[in-house]
């Protein structure tokens, strides 16, 4: 069965109450719960991490027990090379999500440091982005295969 890691990075455990506004009124357990509903419909497992720390995170990827990953940086996405080197050391493909429409806020929302080492990305589809990283890192191993 493919194996798939999700992580949400820095202030996702929060989803539903931080900025509804901006982020919705979802959870991040009711945001698990779909993913997780979603993988095994597709015949997958799914692992999930929130941390808001920069180095658990890179230690779980390291961990190397999955296939792909599907990665919500929050705003490491914007900052972080050393997230960006582990997620090129592992050569696992990995898809980024942003709930919210980043190219539309603030300019240092603009750059995404992971962009050229993930294999695609999902960007400013609210919660429902999650499912749609899930699908395209799937098609992607699934072509790889
Ligand atoms: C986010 C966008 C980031 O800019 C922000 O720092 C987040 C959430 C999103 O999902 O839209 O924490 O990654």
């Amino acid at each position: 069965m493919t194996r798939i890691l999700l992580i949400n990075g820095p202030n996702l455990g929060r989803l539903g109450h931080r900025q509804p506004q901006v982020y919705g009124h979802t959870t991040l357990a009711e945001v698990v719960a779909r993913a997780t509903e979603h993988a095994h419909r597709r015949g997958a497992t799914l692992e999930h991490l929130q941390s808001n720390h920069e180095g658990s995170l890179i230690d779980r990827i390291e961990q190397l027990d999955y296939d792909g990953v599907v990665i919500n940086p929050g705003a490491l996405g914007h900052t972080s090379y050393a997230l960006r080197d582990a997620l090129e050391g592992v050569e696992r493909p990995a898809v980024e999500v942003h709930i919210s429409d980043v190219h539309r806020r603030e300019p240092f929302r603009h750059q995404l440091v992971l962009e050229d080492v993930v294999v695609g990305q999902v960007i400013g589809r609210g919660v429902d982005g999650y499912v749609e990283a899930i699908d395209m890192l799937l098609d992607h191993l699934e072509r790889q295969r």
